[in-house]
């Protein structure tokens, strides 16, 4: 068990508020959000409307988003730009997501070209991998025009047998498949050291397994993460 790790936490909130819940849940949970957010890292990622509205006025917590625009400013109609996200002060976003890939067809290409745009905003992405990450990541390394080497990102494990389905791979299996990660990033940036989380039915029932595996420094939490009970008790397992 890693006790005294300091893990962080990346609350995946989808759209599972409408912009009214997310202000409550942010609110009825203000005092004890501050609480846990003294002790441990938590990067709350809500809808966009939710981050405008909030950024400006909660310092405590640090936001992140779970999209944006693979181009910049321009006539790109529904976009979100990454400009934007930074002139809001947010330091991390979601890049290819599942969901996105599945439902809105983003592509390696654009994935690539929003961490680009985020680099240039001075904002960390969080990349998420499936278990074709050495695909995933070779296509995305070998096409990105900005070095990697002088940014940092997050990459995200999460096997789409996992998402939303309760169901979550042995931690012996994870940690070889983090492994076989790092040393694909590796023979890409031998300098750099990328930070590594596990997404995919993390809760209260699998977090206990889950803080065992060494190579993790945090996690990405969807739906548990809506629930404030279920997302202090999985910050606060020991
Ligand atoms: P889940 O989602 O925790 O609800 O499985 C994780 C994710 O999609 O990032």
């Amino acid at each position: 068990m890693n006790r005294d790790k300091k893990f962080f936490y990346i609350a995946n909130w989808k759209s599972y508020f409408t912009y009214h819940q997310s202000l409550a849940w942010l609110q009825d949970y203000d005092d004890e959000l501050g609480v846990l957010t003294k002790e441990n890292t938590i990067i709350l990622c809500p809808d966009f409307l939710t981050l405008a509205e909030l950024r400006s006025k909660n310092a405590t917590i640090t936001f992140g988003a779970q999209t944006c625009s693979s181009y910049g400013l321009g006539a790109y109609t529904g976009e979100i730009s990454a400009q934007s996200l930074s002139e809001l002060g947010i330091i991390y976003c979601i890049v290819g997501h599942s969901e996105r890939r599945r439902l809105f067809y983003e592509t390696l290409d654009e994935s690539a070209r929003k961490i680009g745009m985020l680099f240039r905003n001075a904002i960390t992405p969080i990349l998420c991998v499936s278990d074709d990450y050495k695909t995933e990541l070779n296509h995305i390394f070998s096409n990105m025009i900005i070095d990697f080497s002088a940014h940092q990102c997050i990459i995200a494990y999460e096997p789409i047998s996992s998402i939303g389905t309760g169901f979550v791979p042995s931690s012996e299996k994870i940690a070889t498949t983090l492994d076989l990660i790092k040393q694909e990033i590796i023979r890409f940036f031998p300098e750099n050291s990328f930070l590594l989380v596990y997404g995919g039915s993390v809760s209260s029932l699998t977090i206990q397994e889950l803080k065992t595996i060494k190579l993790l420094d945090g996690f990405l939490i969807g739906k548990a993460s809506t629930d404030f009970q279920e997302l202090k008790k999985i910050v606060e397992y020991k």
